[in-house]
Order: C-alpha cells, then structure tokens, then sequence
C-alpha cells in the first residue's frame, strides 16, 4: 500500500505546485517535475518492481490515474493562465473611445490660389478658356516668337534663368502660352493663361518666381476698344466700380501698339501689367494671317493683386510657407 500512499502525496503536491505556477514556463516546470522521466510519479513507477506480485497491478494502475490526473491539472491551469493573460493584455492596450479625439488642422487656399481662381471665373464668364503651359520654356516660345530682337534686354542673364546646356529658360512671362495656342488653334478663339514666371529679381517685392496671368483674343475685328473694354470690366471686378484705368504708350516686341497700364489706388495709381494689340509678325510666326485676324493680349502680375486684397507686406511672405501667416487668409 506504500506506493499508493505515495503517489497520494505526490498528487497532493502536484495539485498545489501546479495551482501556484505564475507563468507558462513555471507551469512547463513543475510538469517536467511530476511526469518527466526522473519526476517523482517516475520514481513511484520504479518503486512497483519490489512489491508483492497482487499489488503491482493496483498501483500502476493509481500510477496511470495519476498521471492523468496531473495532466488534467496542468492543462486546466495552461488555459487558466492563457485567459489571464490575456485579458492582462487587453487591459494594458485600453482604449479610451470616448477620449475626444485631436482635431486636424483644416488647410484651406492659398491667397495666390484665391486670386487666380476670381479672376479665372470672371474670364470665364466672358467666355474665355483657361490655359497653360509649361514653366521651362524654349528659346523660340519665350522670346522668338514674340518678336524679341537676338540682343533684347530681357535675354540678358540679368533678367532671365537659363536651363544649362539647352536652349530653353524658366518662361519669363506667360506670353510664350499665346504663341503655343495660336501655332495650334484656327481662331478665333480667347484664353485667359495664370501661371508661375521666373525672373532674376529679389526685394521686398519682387521675388525671382512669381505669377502671372495672360489673356489674349484673336479674331475678325478685334480692335483697342474691345481690349480696353475688357481691361475696364476686369479692373472693376477686381478693385470696385470706382476703379479707373491710364494707359501709358509702351513698348513691347509682340504688341503693336503697346501700353502699360495703372490702376487707380486710393489717390493715386498702381502700376498694373502690359497689353497691347497682337503685333502681326507674331501672328505670322504662329502662322494665322494677320490680313485677316486681329487680337489683342495683356499679362499683368497677381501676386501683387494677392498682396493687396490680403494687406501682405511682403512677397516673401505669400512663399515661405510659414502657417502662421498662411492660416490668416
Ligand atoms: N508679357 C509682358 C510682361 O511680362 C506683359 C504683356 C502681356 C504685355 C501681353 C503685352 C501683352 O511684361
């Protein structure tokens, strides 16, 4: 009866050691100590041999049982310890859903964006199309074209960024956008072209990239009156119905004849852009007959317009990107 008294011993510490094991690998532990090859059922097992023949058979069988019995333990407190777990895990990575979230910042246009679009929408609305083109430009689209004599200022290093080995430039103006239309287009037809141009130029308000916008028409009896017209209904859209407009007498190689233009601004003038009637050299160049189509186009700068309607000191400030200045339009 000794080995069964034994394995009853066994059993009872067995329930206690395995009941207490903290943690998966303890619990691997105190198995290998009840049920390994030298575990202590092991030792009852070899024990069986000295017995008297009529009690071997019982107790192996209480051994088996035994065995069974630890086995049945460890499995239970394994699951035990694996629900533990994790609902210790699911508490550690609690998530508040009710906490109120952090608000994202809402961006919103930039002024230049805002400027561009107004005056895209009211050409529109005279049945202009937006157009565009691209920002390096040949040789030929941004000065041949138009007219500019081989030695014209404006060629000069000082004024225009040439692209390394090539004949192209960061466009200077956006007037390169008409010939690229007229060269395709069978007029008539007008556009309205807003766009970034480069020029070498930095002070408090002249910044080497900036943007412009175009607008040209061409057809049969398009005269200085309709662009005058034209250049009045966009002031007064722009700055008021008060707005008045002065042409000066200008020059420019693609518009013959040509005027800069100024805009009334409180007492006096704000110096406002370029136009002019299409010079017929440059509707040849972009072979339309200039027997018999006429246009005109003017190009005037916006960001100044931006920094206007925004009260913006300083053009750098439209292009650091800094959102503490950006967040206040
Ligand atoms: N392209 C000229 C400039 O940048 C402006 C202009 C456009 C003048 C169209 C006449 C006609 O100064």
């Amino acid at each position: 009866m000794s080995a069964v008294a034994d394995l009853d011993a066994v059993l009872a510490e067995a329930e206690t050691a395995i009941a207490q094991a903290p943690n998966a690998q303890a619990l691997a532990e105190v198995r290998a100590g009840f049920l390994g090859k030298k575990g202590s059922v092991a030792a009852v097992l070899r024990g069986i041999g000295a017995l008297a023949p009529e009690e071997r058979g019982p107790a192996g069988q209480a051994a088996n049982q035994a065995k069974v019995q630890i086995e049945a333990w460890v499995d239970a407190r394994k699951n035990g310890l694996a629900a533990a777990a994790e609902s210790q895990s699911l508490a550690d990575h609690h998530l508040d859903v009710t906490l109120p979230g952090a608000a994202s910042r809402v961006g919103h246009l930039h002024p230049i964006t805002q400027v561009e679009r107004d005056m895209c929408a009211f050409f529109q609305g005279l049945g202009y199309s937006v157009e565009d083109g691209p920002e390096v430009e040949s040789d030929w689209n941004n000065f041949g074209a138009l007219n500019f004599p081989e030695d014209h200022p404006a060629r000069d290093v000082q004024d225009t960024f040439f692209v390394k080995d090539s004949t192209n430039v960061l466009r200077t103006h956006t007037s390169p956008v008409q010939v690229r239309a007229m060269s395709q287009l069978e007029p008539p037809f007008r556009f309205i072209v807003p766009g970034r141009v480069y020029r070498y130029d930095l002070d408090p308000t002249h910044y080497p990239m900036f943007h412009q916008i175009e607008g040209f028409c061409v057809g049969e009896n398009v005269s200085l009156g309709d662009l005058k017209g034209t250049l009045y209904a966009f002031a007064r859209h722009l700055f008021g119905p008060q707005a008045e407009l002065r042409f000066r007498a200008h020059f420019f190689p693609f518009t013959e004849p040509s005027a800069e233009m100024d805009v009334s601004w409180g007492e006096g003038w704000l110096e406002w852009g370029g136009c002019g009637m299409i010079h017929p050299r440059v509707l040849q160049n972009c072979g339309i007959d200039p027997d018999r189509w006429q246009g005109f186009a003017f190009g005037m700068a916006l960001d100044r317009a931006a920094m206007i309607r925004s009260a913006i000191p300083n053009i750098q400030l439209l292009f650091d990107g800094d959102v503490r200045v950006l967040e206040q339009f």
